[in-house]
């Protein structure tokens, strides 16, 4: 496979795989990715205890993508490193996402993690649809007191999943923590958070929870992604891999993250939209893409974005 690539050091057949959140709390969708053409098994963004999450409609599709306050609906931390375990046979490498309600949580959750089966750790700091709690990668210095308890405790690497950022001094900030602490990949970007669509007609939000209030999925985000993929790809160095994340929904937009610097993408709205052949799919463009730009590999294309 042309298109096959490496999160730090956990290999990945192909370039593609799903995102945290949809169709991926219970074991049953979780094999349906695993014997997909998505190339690891990532899991829903846990708690330590489980949740229902908020009162529907919470969940919409949209015209250019979706808009989300799930609230995090999860079957609690310990049901995740059972299915960990379940899902080994299928071979393809398992990442956990971990979203603590406070800094302890992270601690207890990572720590558990790291004695378990997944092969990557994404640490979720952008969770933006709990009511009361803050995106915790906008708050430096919260980030920083997160990081000094989850990065010394075990071999598996860890990465965090970050907001978007728009001000380059927020990148540089951020980037600064992740190579202090040695975090051995990101995802860039979670949903953008607390955005409103509104329904004329019904005068109304389209969504409930927060009076509307949601986080914002799939085209419409999508140059917001790969600033911010470029951004963190020229202040890292290579020394950090690259997930990118929003908007991909075809071989080219998955390009389009590879050039900016993207190690792997991660689809998240496409995959709620079309199901589980959007990997194939994307896949298979995307490889069409390389051959007719006689690109070899997805190293000798990353990053290869030219300036005007
Ligand atoms: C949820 C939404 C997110 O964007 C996220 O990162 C984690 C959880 C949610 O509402 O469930």
């Amino acid at each position: 496979m042309l298109s096959k690539t490496k999160i730090s050091k956990i290999e990945l057949a192909s370039y593609i795989c799903n995102a945290s959140g949809p169709s991926d709390s219970i074991l049953e969708e979780l094999e349906i990715i695993a014997k997909s053409d998505s190339s690891a098994i990532m899991m829903k963004s846990c708690t330590i205890k489980p949740r229902i999450g908020n009162p529907e409609p919470r969940y919409v599709h949209l015209p250019l993508g979706s808009i989300q306050s799930m609230g995090l609906p999860n079957l609690g931390y310990q049901k995740y490193i059972r299915f960990a375990s379940q899902l080994k046979k299928y071979n393809k490498p398992i990442i956990a996402s971990v979203a603590g309600l406070s800094i302890e949580d992270y601690r207890v959750m990572v720590e558990a993690f790291q004695k378990s089966e997944v092969n990557l750790i994404e640490v979720n700091l952008s969770c933006p649809n709990v009511e009361g709690k803050s995106q915790v990668a906008y708050d430096f210095e919260q980030t920083e007191k997160v990081l000094r308890v989850i990065s010394n405790l075990g071999d598996i690497p860890l990465g965090l999943k970050l907001p978007a950022y728009f001000d380059f001094i927020h990148q540089k900030q951020m980037a600064q923590l992740i190579l202090k602490y040695n975090i051995s990949f990101i995802t860039c970007i979670n949903s953008v958070g607390n955005t409103l669509f509104i329904d004329p007609e019904k005068e109304m939000p389209v969504i409930k929870p927060k009076k509307g209030f949601g986080g914002l999925c799939g085209d419409y985000i999508k140059p917001i992604a790969l600033a911010n993929v470029r951004a963190f790809y020229e202040l890292l160095d290579d020394k950090v891999s690259i997930f990118g994340v929003g908007g991909i929904k075809s071989g080219l937009d998955a390009f389009e993250f590879l050039i900016a610097g993207a190690d792997a993408v991660q689809v998240a709205t496409v995959f709620e939209k079309e199901g589980e052949s959007c990997f194939t799919r994307i896949n298979q463009e995307l490889e069409e893409i390389l051959k007719r730009k006689n690109y070899n590999s997805i190293q000798e294309a990353k990053g290869r974005l030219k300036h005007l």
